[in-house]
This record gives structure tokens, C-alpha cells and sequence, in this order.
């Protein structure tokens, strides 16, 4: 094997030496380390199965190959496929990438006509669809997954709409909100995530088959009949743009990475609300972990690993990024480093929305910890100032008020609410005995009722509309949710 470039299609012989006539040197050994890619690209095999597939329906189709080989040539990379599928495939180093050791072994077993898969294409355009095809498919995993996760905290905002707990700003006891509010707000940055993927497969779903090595082809191929037969909206309308874009993953992992900060940042508030210091959660055992030396220890590992995993996650986009920026059209063989990174950036969110899905089904949420938060922090300050205000006190004015009054508890070592209507009143005349329910968390809270607000019906028609949007989803979220250990 050598080092040539696969421009050309159409008459190669793999069968005598990998890159044909014009090689006569084997490749040196760490020439041939960096070289091949088999390893990761394996992962392709059955979508470059099915690819070659279609790409051989089309040459039949179009007389460009015989009915009789184009049959040999299919019923050949079915039982690779299969192989393939079955995990049975023995993958070759020597024979550089996924394409060539299915392609090579097609043509051990079949002979001649095995040859003959490859006229008029390039694995310039074939890698471009196996990806393509493997993108759309990943796509469509955590997009299912997404919703898996937003399903899971549908019900669990469901059981929780009566718990109340402070809302924070700079991490300081800001509002009152309902947890069902706080898992709802988690649910929209999750399905702002869905709505990516979504756009990212629509927009990848073109099929690069037929661009070739990167001018098309000499041969009458049919590229509207092989874009049908994989699932394609239509092909790609450039042959050069067709070889050497990978944007398509760009955007994909682009979306992976916003949906890792997502993650993350629900990681942290986890990894918050499980310290004692908060008391708000526990996960259950089989989501934490102990410690080799403190008996006591319960730790929230899996959220403070998904934390972390958006650092790698975000490190893969990067790399892609690096990887195109600069390349000139069309291909270049640096594109063949595409791929660590999406697979891993893939796995990594599938296993993460997993985690998750099953941690907080599952996860005890401690309302009188949460209730008991609401005690401290002076989180009734803003409804003093909304009472003065509704009372004709300019806004400004009624902030300082409450201001002062904060000052006057934090010195006396008393809470709002333990205020005296007295008390209250030499710092403003109009203060009356209304005031006292309007600090207490559940009142605060129903006065909220404004469109995205927590008061209570405004979270119940936030429920069910997300129910309707998943079920429009194809989600019958309790189903979903109890799957993941949610009752
Ligand atoms: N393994 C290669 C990749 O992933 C396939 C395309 C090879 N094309 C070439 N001209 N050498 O990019």
C-alpha cells in the first residue's frame, strides 16, 4: 500500500496493490500509523454499507454497471453489513479506512465485480454521506434523548408544585419561586437544545453522493435516485462543496457544546443543592458514589461529571473548528481527523442526558429544606417595596424603605416578617396589617401571575402545554419519564 491521493474513480484495482500501477514502495510503518483511521472511522461501516448500496442501485439502474454484477455487488455488502452489525467485521490497519477494508473485502469474496462498486464515485463524496448519513441518525439519538430528559422533569414539576423554595440571583436568596418553576425553566433550555438539533439535521440533509473526488463525473450516474434512497432531501447542489464541507458538523457539535453548558450548569445547581449547606436534593445511590477514606460521604458525581464533560465536549468543537479553518477546497486529507471528535462529542451527551434522565427521575427533592430556605435571606424585601408601590408610593422610594428595613433586621437579628406593624411603620406611615400576608412565600408567589411567572396556574398551563408539545413530539411524557424511573 502507498500514499497516492483517491482523485479518480472507476477502474481501480485494490485487489493487486491498494493504490494501483503507479506504486511500487510499500508505506513507511509510522507513515502508516498516522495514515490509518480505520480504527475510529470503523464506526461508519454501516453507513457506508448502505451508501454503496444505493450508489450501486444507481449504477444498475443507469446501465453503468450490469444488472447481474450490480446483484453480486449488493447481496455481497448485505452479508458485510450484517457482519458488520454483528460486530464479526475483522477490521484491517493495513487497509487505511473503513472504506477500503469493506470495498477490499467485497472484492475477495465476490471477485471482478467487486471492482466495479467503486465507478464514479470517490471516498471523497462517500465519506461525506457515511457522515452525513451517521450525523443525521446521531442527531436523531439525542434529540430523542433531550426529550427523554424534558419528560422526566415534566413529572417530577408535576409533583412538585406545591414545594416552594428561594429563586437566586449572584447565588444569593433572591424571590420565591416553585421548584416546578426552576425544573421548567431546566426544560426550556433543553428544548431550545432539541430545537437545534432539529435545525442541524434539516439543514445537513442533502446528499454529497455523485460530487465524486470533487468535479463529479464522466459517468450518466442519477444523483436525484441515490439522494431519494438514503433519505435525502435532494443533492447537494455543488460538486467541489459537496467534498469538502464539513459545516454540517460544525453546526451539530456547535449544538452539542450549548446543550453541555446547559447540562452543566444544571450539574452545578445539582452539585449545589446536594451539599448540606443546601440539603434540596438527594440522588439516589445509584447515581452517587462514596468515598474511599469517609465513611459519610454520599457525593453527587454524576452531575459534577457532567459538569465536567462539557469541557471535552466544547474541546471537540474546537478542534473541529481548527481542523477547517484554512483548508482550501475541496478535500483535504486533514479531514479525516473529523471524526474523533463527533463521535466523542456524541457519546458524550448521549451518556450525559442518560445520566440525568435517570438521576433526577429518581432524586429526592426536600421541600422543607427549601421552605426552611425561605426563612432566611430577606427574600419578602421586593414585596414590601411592590406593597408601598401598589399603595401609591413611588417605586424607588418604597425600595429604599424596604432597604432600611432589611438593615434594621440584619441588626436586630430578625426576619421581615417578624417585623412589628409599629416597626414597620416609623420607617412608613402607610404600612397596615395587609402587609404581613403579603411576605408570606405562597402569597408572594401567586401575585406573580404574569406570563412566565410561578403562580400556581400559570405553572399547571405551563405543564400541560409542554405535555402537548412533547406528545407533538411523539412523547407521551409519563410513559417516558416512569422508563427512566420517574412514578
Ligand atoms: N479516510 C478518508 C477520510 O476520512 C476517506 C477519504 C479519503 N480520500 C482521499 N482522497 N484520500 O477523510
Amino acid at each position: 500500500m502507498s500514499q497516492q491521493s483517491d482523485e479518480t474513480a472507476g477502474h481501480s484495482t485494490p485487489a493487486q496493490s491498494t493504490w494501483g500501477g503507479r506504486f511500487e514502495e510499500q508505506l513507511n510503518a509510522v507513515a502508516a500509523r498516522v495514515n490509518t483511521s480505520v480504527d475510529v472511522d470503523k464506526r461508519l461501516g454501516e453507513d457506508d454499507v448502505r451508501g454503496s448500496i444505493a450508489h450501486v442501485r444507481m449504477l444498475a439502474k443507469t446501465g453503468i454497471v450490469s444488472a447481474d454484477d450490480a446483484q453480486k455487488i449488493e447481496a455481497g455488502l448485505r452479508q458485510i453489513g450484517e457482519e458488520i452489525a454483528a460486530g464479526s467485521m475483522e477490521w484491517k490497519a493495513s487497509l487505511e479506512d473503513v472504506h477500503m477494508n469493506i470495498e477490499t473485502l467485497l472484492t475477495q469474496r465476490i471477485g471482478e465485480a467487486g471492482g466495479r462498486l467503486h465507478t464514479a464515485r470517490s471516498r471523497n463524496d462517500q465519506v461525506s454521506t457515511d457522515m452525513r448519513l451517521w450525523t443525521r441518525a446521531a442527531l436523531e439519538r439525542v434529540t430523542q434523548k433531550t426529550e427523554a430528559l424534558m419528560a422526566v422533569l415534566l413529572v417530577r414539576a408535576e409533583q412538585s408544585l406545591d414545594v416552594v423554595m428561594p429563586g437566586y440571583t449572584h447565588l444569593q436568596r433572591a424571590q420565591p419561586v416553585r421548584l416546578a418553576h426552576h425544573l421548567l425553566a431546566w426544560c426550556e433550555m433543553l428544548e431550545r437544545d432539541r430545537g437545534r438539533y432539529v435545525d442541524a439535521r434539516a439543514r445537513l440533509n442533502e446528499s454529497p453522493l455523485g460530487a465524486a473526488a470533487l468535479a463529479g463525473t464522466t459517468f450518466p450516474i442519477d444523483r436525484e435516485m441515490t439522494a431519494k434512497e438514503l433519505g435525502f432531501d435532494r443533492p447537494m447542489r455543488n460538486s467541489l462543496d459537496a467534498s469538502a464541507d464539513r459545516d454540517f458538523l460544525l453546526e451539530a457539535l456547535s449544538a452539542l457544546s450549548i446543550q453541555a453548558v446547559h447540562l452543566s450548569r444544571i450539574g452545578e445547581e445539582l452539585v449545589l443543592w446536594s451539599a448540606q449547606e443546601f440539603g434540596f436534593v438527594t440522588m439516589t445511590d445509584a447515581f452517587t458514589t462514596g468515598s474511599s477514606i469517609m465513611p459519610q460521604k454520599k457525593n453527587p458525581d454524576m452531575a459534577e461529571l457532567v459538569r465536567g464533560k462539557a469541557g471535552k465536549v466544547i474541546g471537540d468543537l474546537v478542534s473541529l473548528l481548527v481542523l477547517m479553518k484554512g483548508l482550501p477546497l475541496a478535500y483535504n486529507r486533514d479531514m479525516q481527523e473529523d471524526k474523533r471528535p463527533a463521535f466523542d462529542a456524541f457519546d458524550t451527551i448521549e451518556d450525559c442526558l442518560d445520566v440525568f434522565a435517570g438521576a433526577i427521575a429518581t432524586a429526592r427533592f426536600d421541600a422543607v429544606r427549601m421552605r426552611k430556605a425561605l426563612r432566611e435571606g430577606f427574600v419578602e424585601a421586593t414585596e414590601i417595596a411592590d406593597w408601598l408601590a401598589a399603595h401609591g408610593v413611588p417605586f424607588r422610594e418604597a425600595h429604599h424603605v424596604a432597604g432600611r428595613l432589611v438593615k434594621r433586621c440584619v441588626e436586630a437579628g430578625k426576619t421581615l416578617p417578624e417585623l412589628t406593624l409599629e416597626e414597620l411603620r416609623q420607617e412608613h406611615a402607610s404600612f397596615d396589617d395587609s402587609i404581613f400576608r403579603a411576605l408570606e412565600p405562597e402569597v408572594a408567589i401567586e401575585r406573580r401571575d404574569v406570563i412566565g411567572g410561578p403562580a400556581k396556574k400559570r405553572i399547571e398551563a405551563a405543564l400541560v402545554a409542554l405535555e402537548a408539545r412533547l406528545r407533538g413530539y411523539g412523547v407521551e411524557a409519563r410513559a417516558v419519564a416512569a422508563e427512566r424511573g420517574a412514578r
